[in-house]
């Protein structure tokens, strides 16, 4: 039976309550785990989609299993019957030191490598205005990058005296592209002054996974100090290691293909880096973590049970395997692309392969506006998708996960037709 809460902060103290949480976790999965799918991967039943619905935009927002709603849910409810002793005492210290444990296995890094922040963004805003980069250095990046990672260079480029430089990526020849080809765009497009580059992992518009360890080799030898890899779009989608990467930065967003609590992100600023880099925000905690990624999320007060949350999301997505998952999205995006190649009228706009692609692809209505058909889908046929209306990119783009499948995607391709 639950203990009472007067047993719990008379009795065994720290232990029972670090139990309770375990306690809310336990029903929490154990109330959901009504998974029908024969090979265990999580089916739709693990969440909590309105019926009826075909969600095919999970590189904008995922949809948290309803086992981590459940736990998050739980800890919001304890949080609230003693708020000061779970915001501010220490019971809730080590579940969250937990989590980011989790999140460093899952990037590949050590624990003091991690900030858990909000969101990719974030962290952008972070070396934009943390770096020591001044009058007569430069910041590079393409037209594939995101502007959540782009927009606050720009913003503190005046007031630092540092310029901001973005390149055009050609996004009429991204099917054709070889990873050679793309390391030398962003080699010609590297300058004297070229202090920090910032890419996407894998980009929002075409999903192309870009050669980023590839790219920084590349870009050392040309005396860039800083490779910032912006990760919102694979961090649960692709297995990452930030080492391999030769990331000095990975940003990430858990709301997205780690289908945390909303609100959500991960930090990894490599050990040397964190030298360099001044916090965004301050409070308390700048002393006692020094030396380690935490002086980055000194915010004060903050939602601690979605962080307790994100560890539930973690260990979700860490049972289903990274080479299942891989294997499962990969599948899903051939078929894509085998139902897109079946259909006169479209085009695929991505990566032809998985080694440069994802499980999100751009395809295009020939003739047809992205925007319009998209808001078709939606009213006419409950189906979400994203759609790109650029220079040199009219198309959807459909961002399956393992709740999806080929129904759901012939039944998009085929309404988009319609
Ligand atoms: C590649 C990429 N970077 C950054 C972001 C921004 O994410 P957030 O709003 O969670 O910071 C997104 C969001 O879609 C994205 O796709």
């Amino acid at each position: 039976m639950r203990p009472s809460r007067r047993q719990l902060l008379q009795g065994a103290g720290a232990a029972a309550l670090l139990a309770e949480l375990g306690w809310i976790r336990e029903r929490a999965f154990a109330s959901a785990d009504t998974s029908s799918s024969p090979d265990g991967m999580p089916g739709r039943d693990r969440y909590g989609l309105e019926p009826g619905l075909t969600y095919l935009n999970h590189a904008s927002v995922g949809t948290a299993p309803i086992a981590v709603q459940r736990a998050h849910a739980g800890y919001l409810e304890l949080c609230e019957t003693n708020p000061w002793l779970y915001m501010w005492s220490e019971p809730w210290s080590e579940p969250r030191e937990t989590v980011r444990a989790r999140s460093a296995a899952l990037l590949g890094c050590s624990k003091e490598e991690v900030a858990i922040t909000h969101n990719t963004t974030e962290c952008f805003n972070l070396l934009a205005q943390g770096l020591p980069l001044g009058p007569g250095d430069e910041v590079l990046f393409s037209s594939l990058n995101h502007s959540g990672a782009s927009v606050c260079w720009s913003h503190h480029a005046a007031a630092k005296g540092y310029s901001v430089r973005r390149f055009d990526f050609d996004l009429t020849r991204i099917a054709t592209l070889d990873a050679d080809e793309i390391v030398a765009r962003y080699e010609r497009a590297i300058g004297p002054k070229t202090r920090i580059l910032v890419l996407p992992h894998v980009d929002n518009q075409v999903g192309l996974r870009h050669p980023v360890a590839a790219i920084a080799a590349m870009a050392r030898e040309r005396g860039v100090r800083w490779i910032a890899v912006d990760g919102a779009q694979t961090a649960g989608m692709l297995p990452v290691d930030v080492r391999a990467l030769e990331a000095d930065i990975f940003a990430t967003s858990c709301h997205k293909w780690l289908q945390s609590p909303k609100g959500l992100g991960l930090a990894y600023v490599r050990r040397d880096v964190q030298r360099d880099l001044r916090p965004m925000w301050v409070t308390w905690g700048q002393e006692r973590w020094r030396g380690d990624a935490r002086v980055f999320e000194d915010y004060g007060t903050r939602a601690l049970p979605a962080v307790i949350a994100l560890g539930d999301a973690l260990a979700f997505q860490s049972a289903i395997g990274d080479s299942r998952r891989t294997d499962r999205l990969r599948a899903l995006r051939e078929t894509l692309r085998d139902l897109v190649a079946e259909r006169p009228g479209l085009t695929w706009r991505s990566p032809t392969g998985w080694t440069l692609g994802a499980s999100l692809a751009a395809v295009e209505v020939r003739g047809r506006s992205s925007t319009e058909v998209a808001a078709r889908l939606f009213d006419e046929h409950a189906i979400v998708v994203r759609p790109f209306a650029l220079p040199g990119l009219n198309a959807l783009r459909i961002s399956p996960n393992l709740t999806n499948d080929a129904g759901d995607l012939e039944r998009c391709l085929d309404a988009a037709l319609a």
